[in-house]
């Protein structure tokens, strides 16, 4: 099973959107998939146009927000055929509180131990992180095996990169395994200059990570609204082709 955190400090570049179309892209492909929301702004569930009773927090811990017990088997909300969905929301708020709580040498990984599916039930867990860094943040880092970074092509896209990577880079201390594996640039505007700029810095300083570009198209944000990824809401879209040629990268052995 592969486990691929979608993760970048920077707030808004896509990673919501990537993460979900990544998910059901694999998952029209055959593979089974989890997609994990780690986000309090639970946006992910919104995305694919359902409302789970329980989530994440329900999860970990084993109890609802009102303290009853919950069966961790109900908090997996089927989405798709074969893309099943743990929620993030507000409860994640909590789930913060009650991981600070947990004795500091086990907090980082509790995450990773509590995600250990049955052998072959899932090919793929794929992880929506929220903007900045915090506990939840490293549980995921500690759980996760490859890191996909979507950077947006437009404003001051590079800011925060180094500061994120040296987050990166503690994570890899604990977590031998956590392999930088994809540089995914975002909101790619042909007609702008800037966009070229920062997309060349990027192919020069990640010649190995750097995947496609994903255009800037308004399809892409069009899709949440109707509760649907864009391989539903617009097939012909250029963001349905740009999302197509990262399935295909992500799991194609060869070029990955
Ligand atoms: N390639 C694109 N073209 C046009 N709009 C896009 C594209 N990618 C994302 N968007 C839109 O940009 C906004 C931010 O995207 P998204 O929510 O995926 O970012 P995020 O990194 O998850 O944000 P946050 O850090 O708040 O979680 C959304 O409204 C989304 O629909
Ligand atoms: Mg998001």
């Amino acid at each position: 099973m592969r486990k691929i955190a979608v993760a970048m400090a920077k707030g808004g570049v896509g990673k919501t959107t990537t993460a979900v179309n990544l998910a059901h892209g694999l998952a029209m492909r055959g593979h089974r998939v989890l997609l994990v929301d780690c986000d309090t702004q639970g946006q992910t569930a919104k995305f694919l146009g359902i409302a789970p009773p329980h989530g994440l927090y329900a999860f970990i811990t084993g109890q609802d927000a009102h303290g009853q017990p919950v069966d961790r088997r109900d908090t997996i909300a089927p989405a798709r055929p074969n893309l099943w969905l743990l929620g993030g929301g507000i409860g994640l708020v909590e789930l913060k509180h009650w991981l600070g709580e947990q004795p500091r040498n086990l907090r980082q990984s509790i995450l990773a131990q509590a995600l250990v599916p049955r052998d072959g039930a899932l090919d793929y867990l794929i992880f929506d992180c929220a903007p900045g860094w915090d506990v939840l943040s490293v549980n995921i880092l500690m759980a996760a095996t490859e890191v996909l970074c979507p950077v947006a092509l437009q404003g001051p896209a590079l800011e925060g990169l180094k500061t994120f990577f040296g987050y990166l880079m503690s994570a890899q201390r604990r977590n031998e395994a956590l392999e930088l594996k994809y540089i995914l640039p975002t909101m790619y505007d042909r007609r702008t200059r800037q966009s070229s700029v920062i997309h060349h810095k990027l192919q020069k300083l990640f010649r190995k990570q750097i995947c496609d570009p994903i255009r800037y198209n308004v399809r892409l944000s069009e899709a949440p609204s109707r509760g649907q990824s864009i391989f539903e809401y617009r097939r012909t879209a250029s963001g349905a082709s740009d999302y197509d040629r990262l399935v295909e990268r992500i799991t194609n052995g060869a070029r990955s």
